[in-house]
Protein backbone atom coordinates (compact mmCIF):
# COMPACT_ATOMS: atom_id res chain seq x y z
CA UNK A 1 0.00 0.00 0.00
CA UNK A 2 1.30 3.33 -0.99
CA UNK A 3 2.19 5.94 1.62
CA UNK A 4 -0.87 8.22 0.95
CA UNK A 5 -3.34 5.61 0.99
CA UNK A 6 -2.26 4.75 4.52
CA UNK A 7 -2.38 8.01 5.32
CA UNK A 8 -6.14 8.10 4.41
CA UNK A 9 -6.82 5.25 6.49
CA UNK A 10 -4.95 6.29 9.55
CA UNK A 11 -7.02 8.77 12.14
CA UNK A 12 -4.25 11.27 12.37
CA UNK A 13 -3.15 11.52 8.98
CA UNK A 14 -7.15 11.40 7.92
CA UNK A 15 -8.12 14.23 10.30
CA UNK A 16 -5.22 16.73 8.76
CA UNK A 17 -6.20 16.10 5.16
CA UNK A 18 -9.90 16.93 6.60
CA UNK A 19 -8.41 19.48 8.49
CA UNK A 20 -6.80 21.45 4.92
CA UNK A 21 -9.76 20.79 2.62
CA UNK A 22 -12.47 22.31 5.86
CA UNK A 23 -9.97 25.34 5.92
CA UNK A 24 -9.21 25.36 2.28
CA UNK A 25 -13.60 25.47 1.50
CA UNK A 26 -14.53 27.91 4.36
CA UNK A 27 -12.49 30.33 2.09
CA UNK A 28 -13.14 29.08 -1.32
CA UNK A 29 -16.86 27.61 -1.80
CA UNK A 30 -18.47 28.89 -4.45
CA UNK A 31 -21.65 30.61 -4.13
CA UNK A 32 -24.36 28.16 -5.12
CA UNK A 33 -27.73 28.46 -4.75
CA UNK A 34 -28.43 25.09 -2.31
CA UNK A 35 -25.93 26.02 -0.29
CA UNK A 36 -27.38 28.96 1.48
CA UNK A 37 -30.09 27.44 3.52
CA UNK A 38 -29.89 23.81 4.06
CA UNK A 39 -32.32 20.86 4.73
CA UNK A 40 -32.96 18.02 3.68
CA UNK A 41 -35.51 18.74 0.79
CA UNK A 42 -33.18 20.86 -0.60
CA UNK A 43 -30.62 19.02 -0.84
CA UNK A 44 -32.59 15.86 -2.22
CA UNK A 45 -33.64 18.10 -5.19
CA UNK A 46 -30.23 19.62 -6.11
CA UNK A 47 -28.36 16.23 -5.97
CA UNK A 48 -30.97 15.42 -8.26
CA UNK A 49 -30.28 17.78 -10.78
CA UNK A 50 -26.42 17.45 -10.24
CA UNK A 51 -26.70 13.84 -11.30
CA UNK A 52 -24.28 13.51 -14.49
CA UNK A 53 -25.24 17.82 -14.98
CA UNK A 54 -22.93 20.59 -14.78
CA UNK A 55 -23.45 23.24 -11.60
CA UNK A 56 -23.71 26.43 -14.35
CA UNK A 57 -26.64 24.15 -15.61
CA UNK A 58 -28.50 23.57 -12.43
CA UNK A 59 -28.44 27.19 -10.60
CA UNK A 60 -31.32 28.52 -12.63
CA UNK A 61 -33.25 25.38 -12.50
CA UNK A 62 -32.87 24.90 -9.16
CA UNK A 63 -34.28 28.29 -7.88
CA UNK A 64 -37.32 27.78 -10.53
CA UNK A 65 -38.03 24.01 -9.37
CA UNK A 66 -38.63 25.61 -5.22
CA UNK A 67 -40.46 28.48 -6.46
CA UNK A 68 -42.78 25.97 -7.67
CA UNK A 69 -42.82 23.22 -5.22
CA UNK A 70 -41.44 25.08 -1.68
CA UNK A 71 -41.28 21.84 0.51
CA UNK A 72 -41.81 17.60 -0.44
CA UNK A 73 -45.17 17.64 0.15
CA UNK A 74 -45.82 20.46 -2.34
CA UNK A 75 -43.76 18.27 -5.12
CA UNK A 76 -45.68 14.79 -4.04
CA UNK A 77 -48.79 16.65 -4.87
CA UNK A 78 -47.47 17.99 -7.79
CA UNK A 79 -48.41 16.15 -10.92
CA UNK A 80 -45.94 14.19 -13.02
CA UNK A 81 -46.63 16.40 -16.09
CA UNK A 82 -45.61 19.70 -14.39
CA UNK A 83 -42.70 18.25 -12.57
CA UNK A 84 -41.47 16.80 -16.31
CA UNK A 85 -41.98 20.70 -17.56
CA UNK A 86 -39.81 22.18 -14.70
CA UNK A 87 -37.38 19.71 -15.75
CA UNK A 88 -37.25 21.16 -18.77
CA UNK A 89 -32.87 21.74 -20.52
CA UNK A 90 -31.51 19.35 -17.42
CA UNK A 91 -32.33 16.66 -19.65
CA UNK A 92 -32.44 12.72 -18.22
CA UNK A 93 -35.39 12.92 -17.18
CA UNK A 94 -35.89 9.65 -15.16
CA UNK A 95 -34.56 11.30 -12.66
CA UNK A 96 -37.07 13.89 -12.45
CA UNK A 97 -39.92 10.83 -12.48
CA UNK A 98 -37.64 8.96 -9.58
CA UNK A 99 -37.42 12.05 -7.62
CA UNK A 100 -41.16 12.56 -7.88
CA UNK A 101 -41.49 9.50 -6.64
CA UNK A 102 -39.48 10.00 -3.62
CA UNK A 103 -41.08 13.09 -2.55
CA UNK A 104 -44.13 10.65 -3.04
CA UNK A 105 -42.75 7.92 -0.84
CA UNK A 106 -41.38 10.17 1.66
CA UNK A 107 -45.48 11.49 1.97
CA UNK A 108 -46.74 8.51 2.42
CA UNK A 109 -44.37 6.41 4.48
CA UNK A 110 -42.36 8.87 6.73
CA UNK A 111 -44.48 11.87 7.42
CA UNK A 112 -43.59 14.46 4.81
CA UNK A 113 -40.08 14.56 6.37
CA UNK A 114 -37.39 13.63 4.81
CA UNK A 115 -35.33 11.07 6.27
CA UNK A 116 -31.70 11.79 8.16
CA UNK A 117 -29.85 8.98 8.00
CA UNK A 118 -28.84 7.44 4.91
CA UNK A 119 -29.68 3.85 5.28
CA UNK A 120 -33.53 5.06 5.07
CA UNK A 121 -32.42 7.52 2.31
CA UNK A 122 -30.81 4.41 0.38
CA UNK A 123 -34.47 2.68 0.40
CA UNK A 124 -36.17 5.84 -1.70
CA UNK A 125 -36.41 5.51 -5.57
CA UNK A 126 -33.77 6.75 -7.22
CA UNK A 127 -31.38 7.49 -4.10
CA UNK A 128 -28.38 5.64 -4.18
CA UNK A 129 -25.20 5.59 -2.07
CA UNK A 130 -23.89 8.88 -3.18
CA UNK A 131 -26.91 11.00 -2.83
CA UNK A 132 -27.88 9.43 0.67
CA UNK A 133 -24.27 9.55 2.06
CA UNK A 134 -24.18 13.54 0.79
CA UNK A 135 -27.98 14.26 2.30
CA UNK A 136 -26.72 12.76 5.41
CA UNK A 137 -23.35 13.46 5.72
CA UNK A 138 -23.67 17.55 4.32
CA UNK A 139 -27.30 17.90 6.05
CA UNK A 140 -27.44 16.32 9.04
CA UNK A 141 -23.41 15.28 10.07
CA UNK A 142 -23.52 11.85 9.51
CA UNK A 143 -20.43 10.01 9.20
CA UNK A 144 -21.34 8.46 5.77
CA UNK A 145 -19.17 8.36 3.10
CA UNK A 146 -19.49 9.82 -0.48
CA UNK A 147 -17.51 9.29 -3.48
CA UNK A 148 -18.48 10.93 -7.22
CA UNK A 149 -16.57 11.18 -9.87
CA UNK A 150 -14.92 14.20 -8.69
CA UNK A 151 -13.86 12.52 -5.39
CA UNK A 152 -13.06 9.50 -6.50
CA UNK A 153 -10.43 11.71 -8.96
CA UNK A 154 -8.96 13.27 -5.80
CA UNK A 155 -8.60 10.28 -4.27
CA UNK A 156 -6.94 8.43 -7.27
CA UNK A 157 -4.43 11.54 -7.68
CA UNK A 158 -3.69 11.71 -3.68
CA UNK A 159 -2.81 8.27 -3.71
CA UNK A 160 -1.56 7.85 -7.74
CA UNK A 161 -3.94 4.15 -7.33
CA UNK A 162 -3.57 2.72 -10.59
CA UNK A 163 -7.22 1.76 -12.44
CA UNK A 164 -10.15 3.41 -13.74
CA UNK A 165 -13.19 4.36 -12.39
CA UNK A 166 -16.33 1.66 -12.65
CA UNK A 167 -13.68 -0.75 -11.92
CA UNK A 168 -14.73 -2.89 -9.41
CA UNK A 169 -11.36 -2.83 -6.99
CA UNK A 170 -10.98 0.84 -7.86
CA UNK A 171 -14.40 2.11 -6.52
CA UNK A 172 -14.32 0.11 -3.74
CA UNK A 173 -11.10 1.55 -2.80
CA UNK A 174 -12.42 4.79 -2.88
CA UNK A 175 -15.12 3.88 -0.93
CA UNK A 176 -13.07 2.30 1.79
CA UNK A 177 -10.70 5.79 1.45
CA UNK A 178 -14.23 7.94 1.91
CA UNK A 179 -15.34 6.12 4.68
CA UNK A 180 -12.00 6.23 6.57
CA UNK A 181 -11.92 10.04 5.82
CA UNK A 182 -15.67 10.17 7.21
CA UNK A 183 -15.19 8.19 10.09
CA UNK A 184 -11.99 10.04 11.54
CA UNK A 185 -12.91 13.82 10.64
CA UNK A 186 -14.88 16.31 13.31
CA UNK A 187 -17.37 17.45 10.60
CA UNK A 188 -17.78 14.94 8.18
CA UNK A 189 -20.25 16.69 5.56
CA UNK A 190 -18.20 19.66 5.41
CA UNK A 191 -14.96 17.44 4.56
CA UNK A 192 -17.30 15.79 1.94
CA UNK A 193 -18.66 18.77 0.27
CA UNK A 194 -14.87 19.95 0.06
CA UNK A 195 -13.56 17.26 -1.51
CA UNK A 196 -15.76 17.33 -4.34
CA UNK A 197 -15.44 20.78 -4.45
CA UNK A 198 -11.55 20.40 -5.06
CA UNK A 199 -12.49 17.77 -7.96
CA UNK A 200 -14.78 20.02 -9.47
CA UNK A 201 -12.59 23.13 -9.00
CA UNK A 202 -8.85 22.81 -8.76
CA UNK A 203 -8.10 19.06 -8.70
CA UNK A 204 -10.06 19.33 -12.58
CA UNK A 205 -10.02 16.54 -14.83
CA UNK A 206 -7.70 18.44 -17.35
CA UNK A 207 -5.23 20.75 -16.13
CA UNK A 208 -5.40 20.56 -12.36
CA UNK A 209 -4.32 23.26 -10.66
CA UNK A 210 -1.73 21.74 -7.90
CA UNK A 211 -0.78 25.47 -6.90
CA UNK A 212 -4.12 26.09 -5.25
CA UNK A 213 -4.49 23.01 -3.66
CA UNK A 214 -4.36 22.71 0.06
CA UNK A 215 -3.56 18.65 -0.15
CA UNK A 216 -0.58 19.30 -2.77
CA UNK A 217 1.98 18.30 -0.14
CA UNK A 218 0.87 14.92 0.61
CA UNK A 219 -0.37 14.42 -2.90
CA UNK A 220 1.34 11.38 -4.78
CA UNK A 221 -0.16 12.01 -8.14
CA UNK A 222 1.26 16.00 -7.78
CA UNK A 223 4.95 14.30 -6.43
CA UNK A 224 4.68 11.97 -9.67
CA UNK A 225 4.29 15.55 -11.72
CA UNK A 226 2.21 14.10 -13.69
CA UNK A 227 -1.21 14.27 -11.77
CA UNK A 228 -3.27 13.90 -15.09
CA UNK A 229 -2.11 10.45 -14.96
CA UNK A 230 -4.90 9.22 -12.83
CA UNK A 231 -7.35 7.84 -12.39
CA UNK A 232 -6.89 6.16 -16.02
CA UNK A 233 -8.97 6.80 -18.27
CA UNK A 234 -12.22 4.60 -18.97
CA UNK A 235 -12.73 2.60 -22.20
CA UNK A 236 -16.17 3.78 -23.49
CA UNK A 237 -18.20 0.96 -25.64
CA UNK A 238 -18.81 2.33 -29.12
CA UNK A 239 -21.48 4.81 -29.07
CA UNK A 240 -23.92 3.93 -32.27
CA UNK A 241 -25.91 6.30 -34.56
CA UNK A 242 -29.54 6.34 -34.63
CA UNK A 243 -32.06 8.29 -36.90
CA UNK A 244 -35.17 10.06 -35.81
CA UNK A 245 -37.21 11.17 -38.69
CA UNK A 246 -40.03 13.91 -36.86
CA UNK A 247 -42.47 15.68 -38.51
CA UNK A 248 -43.32 18.58 -37.65
CA UNK A 249 -47.09 19.50 -38.36
CA UNK A 250 -48.22 23.08 -37.50
CA UNK A 251 -51.63 25.23 -37.58
CA UNK A 252 -53.38 28.09 -36.50
CA UNK A 253 -55.21 28.11 -33.31
CA UNK A 254 -58.83 28.24 -33.30
CA UNK A 255 -59.18 30.63 -30.99
CA UNK A 256 -56.65 32.75 -30.73
CA UNK A 257 -53.75 34.27 -32.70
CA UNK A 258 -51.30 31.67 -32.55
CA UNK A 259 -49.76 28.24 -33.88
CA UNK A 260 -50.20 25.11 -32.74
CA UNK A 261 -47.64 21.93 -33.10
CA UNK A 262 -48.99 18.31 -33.43
CA UNK A 263 -47.25 16.35 -30.08
CA UNK A 264 -47.68 12.56 -29.65
CA UNK A 265 -46.60 11.40 -26.60
CA UNK A 266 -43.55 9.02 -26.43
CA UNK A 267 -44.06 5.41 -24.50
CA UNK A 268 -43.94 4.08 -21.24
CA UNK A 269 -40.29 3.27 -21.31
CA UNK A 270 -36.90 4.23 -22.86
CA UNK A 271 -35.52 7.42 -24.38
CA UNK A 272 -37.79 10.26 -23.07
CA UNK A 273 -40.63 8.02 -21.51
CA UNK A 274 -43.21 9.56 -21.33
CA UNK A 275 -42.56 12.99 -22.74
CA UNK A 276 -44.07 14.70 -25.55
CA UNK A 277 -42.43 15.84 -29.04
CA UNK A 278 -43.80 15.85 -32.48
CA UNK A 279 -44.90 12.58 -34.72
CA UNK A 280 -41.60 10.39 -35.04
CA UNK A 281 -39.98 7.67 -36.93
CA UNK A 282 -36.87 6.17 -35.68
CA UNK A 283 -34.65 3.75 -37.32
CA UNK A 284 -31.42 2.81 -37.23
CA UNK A 285 -30.87 3.86 -40.59
CA UNK A 286 -31.59 6.90 -42.66
CA UNK A 287 -35.19 6.73 -44.15
CA UNK A 288 -35.68 7.46 -48.04
CA UNK A 289 -38.21 10.32 -48.58
CA UNK A 290 -41.43 7.92 -50.15
CA UNK A 291 -40.63 5.63 -47.07
CA UNK A 292 -41.54 8.42 -44.63
CA UNK A 293 -44.64 8.98 -47.12
CA UNK A 294 -46.01 5.63 -46.71
CA UNK A 295 -44.65 5.44 -42.92
CA UNK A 296 -46.39 9.03 -41.60
CA UNK A 297 -49.51 7.86 -43.74
CA UNK A 298 -49.27 10.67 -45.91
CA UNK A 299 -50.58 11.53 -49.41
CA UNK A 300 -47.59 13.90 -50.10
CA UNK A 301 -44.00 13.49 -49.63
CA UNK A 302 -43.01 15.44 -46.63
CA UNK A 303 -40.19 17.80 -47.60
CA UNK A 304 -37.02 17.84 -45.18
CA UNK A 305 -36.41 21.31 -43.50
CA UNK A 306 -33.61 20.64 -41.38
CA UNK A 307 -30.66 17.81 -39.45
CA UNK A 308 -28.65 18.07 -36.82
CA UNK A 309 -27.19 15.34 -34.55
CA UNK A 310 -28.03 15.51 -30.69
CA UNK A 311 -25.35 13.26 -28.74
CA UNK A 312 -26.52 11.18 -25.31
CA UNK A 313 -24.41 9.16 -23.20
CA UNK A 314 -24.56 6.24 -25.40
CA UNK A 315 -25.68 6.99 -28.53
CA UNK A 316 -25.79 9.75 -31.38
CA UNK A 317 -29.20 10.50 -32.52
CA UNK A 318 -29.33 11.63 -36.05
CA UNK A 319 -32.66 14.81 -35.99
CA UNK A 320 -34.26 14.77 -39.36
CA UNK A 321 -36.92 17.42 -39.03
CA UNK A 322 -39.76 17.36 -42.33
CA UNK A 323 -42.65 19.04 -42.58
CA UNK A 324 -46.01 17.39 -43.85
CA UNK A 325 -45.96 19.58 -47.30
CA UNK A 326 -44.68 22.84 -49.01
CA UNK A 327 -47.07 25.58 -47.20
CA UNK A 328 -50.30 25.97 -49.39
CA UNK A 329 -50.68 22.54 -50.28
CA UNK A 330 -53.56 20.31 -48.98
CA UNK A 331 -53.43 19.58 -45.56
CA UNK A 332 -52.74 15.97 -44.21
CA UNK A 333 -54.91 13.63 -42.78
CA UNK A 334 -54.44 13.73 -39.26
CA UNK A 335 -56.05 10.39 -38.19
CA UNK A 336 -53.85 8.92 -41.24
CA UNK A 337 -50.99 9.68 -39.60
CA UNK A 338 -52.05 9.03 -35.56
CA UNK A 339 -53.00 5.37 -36.95
CA UNK A 340 -50.07 4.80 -38.98
CA UNK A 341 -48.08 5.80 -35.79
CA UNK A 342 -49.60 3.13 -33.37
CA UNK A 343 -52.69 6.00 -32.36
CA UNK A 344 -50.18 7.55 -29.18
CA UNK A 345 -51.86 9.73 -27.18
CA UNK A 346 -52.31 13.36 -28.98
CA UNK A 347 -52.64 16.49 -28.58
CA UNK A 348 -52.41 20.37 -30.52
CA UNK A 349 -50.46 22.57 -27.73
CA UNK A 350 -50.20 26.13 -28.31
CA UNK A 351 -46.56 27.06 -29.32
CA UNK A 352 -46.31 29.74 -26.64
CA UNK A 353 -47.58 26.95 -23.84
CA UNK A 354 -44.90 24.59 -24.97
CA UNK A 355 -43.15 24.84 -21.51
CA UNK A 356 -46.45 23.88 -19.34
CA UNK A 357 -45.38 20.01 -21.03
CA UNK A 358 -42.42 17.85 -20.54
CA UNK A 359 -40.74 18.19 -24.03
CA UNK A 360 -36.69 17.19 -24.51
CA UNK A 361 -33.94 19.94 -25.48
CA UNK A 362 -33.64 18.36 -29.17
CA UNK A 363 -37.88 18.47 -29.41
CA UNK A 364 -38.03 21.87 -28.66
CA UNK A 365 -35.26 23.13 -31.03
CA UNK A 366 -37.12 20.94 -33.80
CA UNK A 367 -40.07 22.83 -33.38
CA UNK A 368 -38.25 26.58 -33.03
CA UNK A 369 -36.74 25.33 -36.38
CA UNK A 370 -39.92 24.46 -38.03
CA UNK A 371 -41.62 28.07 -36.80
CA UNK A 372 -38.71 30.25 -38.11
CA UNK A 373 -38.59 28.34 -41.33
CA UNK A 374 -42.54 28.91 -41.45
CA UNK A 375 -41.97 32.63 -40.95
CA UNK A 376 -39.35 33.11 -43.14
CA UNK A 377 -41.78 31.92 -45.72
CA UNK A 378 -44.85 34.76 -45.02
N1 LIG B 1 -22.56 20.17 -2.75
C1 LIG B 1 -23.32 19.14 -2.37
N2 LIG B 1 -23.50 18.30 -3.38
C2 LIG B 1 -22.84 18.82 -4.43
C3 LIG B 1 -22.67 18.42 -5.75
N3 LIG B 1 -23.24 17.31 -6.19
N4 LIG B 1 -21.91 19.19 -6.55
C4 LIG B 1 -21.38 20.31 -6.09
N5 LIG B 1 -21.50 20.74 -4.86
C5 LIG B 1 -22.24 20.01 -4.02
Amino acid sequence: MSPSEESLLDPHQARSFGDALSLWFGRSARDLPWRGQRDGYRALVSEAMLQQTQVDRVKEPFERFMARFPDVVSLANGSEEEVLALWQGLGYYRRARLLHAAAQAIRDQHGGVVPQDAATLLSLPGVGRYTAGAIASIVFGERAPIVDGNVARVFARFTARPGKPGDRDFDARCWELASSVASHVSKPGIVNEAIMELGATVCRKHDPDCDHCPVRQGCLGHASGEPDRFPEVRTRAPRTTIHHHVLVCLRRSDSEDGVEVLLVQRPEKGLWARMWQPPSIESGKEMAPDMLTSGFGLSHQPVGIHRFEHRTTHRDIMFHVNRPEAPGETAFSEDDLLRGLGSPAHRWQQVERLDELGLSNPHRRIIDVAISKQSDER
